[in-house]
């Protein structure tokens, strides 16, 4: 599993952890220790916003986040980082609100001042995007997602230099202990056999659910990297294969109509997973995200309205069915 991920996401090692928060904090915690800061998008799973905002904290590390709409912008990250920063960490796209940041220019930052630049690449997979060839150090993964692509397991990789991943072995998971079952390793093993054609599949029906998405008058705004309204879209182009199989919205009516939707589609279930081959829908305001405080999530462009779309690899025409019936009801 370990040398396959690697050899996807063209880095010379791998380490498998117990989930993708494992992944993550066994790369922050290896690489940042008291008196350091880490530079941070402010779009980020929940999960990993409170273990930078909260949990490090209580390890003298301090977070410093770039909000997320000046993040292509070189000033945003050169005033943030300074001789003890020790990682820069983005996601993208980024989850919920598919946020596209150059990776290349926060490697570019990162290396100016010798901290590290870390990608997670949960949401576009190596199938679409390799962030180490753009520059990132480490990439992580929450496995438990498109890698495993059926929602049954959870795990993590890290993918890096061998010395990195030497490091992050030795001295965070032999200590720590968030390995990677061999059972579970087996799965996402099974699991990365049909990567390809589920990744092609997911990419092809978000595309189509966007753009019947924007064509509907209850739907404020569509966010999806593919289309060329999305204002990221000329960066996605230059460092995406395709644009993956996540999308958000907004619909009018804000967080009541948002959720009236949910309850009344029938083939989208409603969790807080992604990457798994049947669709899913939520709403990170209250499920994903809900670590945030109500102005960090508007900073960061989570509205009370938006509902995230993880778009599966069924007919699209059923997906697309399957909303129009639930929003005629709303
Ligand atoms: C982008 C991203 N990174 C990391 C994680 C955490 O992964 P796990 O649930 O495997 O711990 C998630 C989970 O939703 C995620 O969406």
């Amino acid at each position: 599993m370990e040398a396959k991920m690697a050899r996807l996401e063209k880095c010379a090692d791998a380490v498998a952890t117990g989930s993708g928060m494992a992944a993550i904090a066994a790369a922050a915690l290896t690489l940042a220790r008291p008196g350091d800061n880490l530079v941070a998008s402010t779009t980020l799973y929940g999960g990993t916003f409170s273990l930078f905002t909260q949990r490090l904290r209580h390890f003298g590390i301090e977070a410093r986040l770039v909000p997320t709409e000046k993040a292509n912008t070189r000033q945003a990250l050169t005033s943030r980082i300074d001789a003890r920063t020790r990682f820069l960490f983005l996601e993208t796209p980024a989850n919920p609100t598919l946020d596209i940041i150059d990776i290349a220019a926060w490697a570019d930052a990162a290396h100016a001042l010798d901290a590290a630049c870390i990608v997670d690449n949960t949401f576009a997979t190596p199938y679409l995007q390799n962030p180490a060839t753009l520059g990132a150090d480490i990439v992580v993964h929450s496995a438990t997602k498109y890698i495993g692509g059926h929602a049954d397991i959870v795990g993590g990789v890290i993918t890096g230099s061998q010395e990195m991943m030497r490091r992050i072995r030795e001295e965070y998971l032999h200590s720590f202990g968030p390995v990677m079952s061999p059972f579970n390793a087996w799965l996402f093993l099974r699991g990365l056999k049909t990567l390809a054609v589920r990744m092609e599949k997911h990419c092809d029906n978000a595309h189509q659910v966007a753009d019947w998405l924007q064509s509907q008058r209850i739907v404020r705004n569509v966010y999806y990297p593919g289309q060329a309204t999305h204002p990221n879209h000329p960066v996605a182009k230059t460092q995406m294969r395709s644009f993956g199989g996540m999308l958000a919205f907004e619909v009018k009516g804000g967080l009541q109509a948002g959720k009236a939707i949910m309850d009344k589609v029938r083939l989208c279930r409603l969790a807080v997973s992604l990457g798994d081959c049947e669709t899913l829908i939520q709403h990170p305001a209250s499920m994903t995200h809900g670590t945030y405080s109500r102005s960090e999530r508007l900073q960061a462009g989570i509205t009370d309205g938006l509902v995230r779309l993880s778009v599966g690899i069924e007919n699209a025409v059923d997906i697309i069915n399957d909303l129009e019936g639930a929003f005629k009801q709303v």
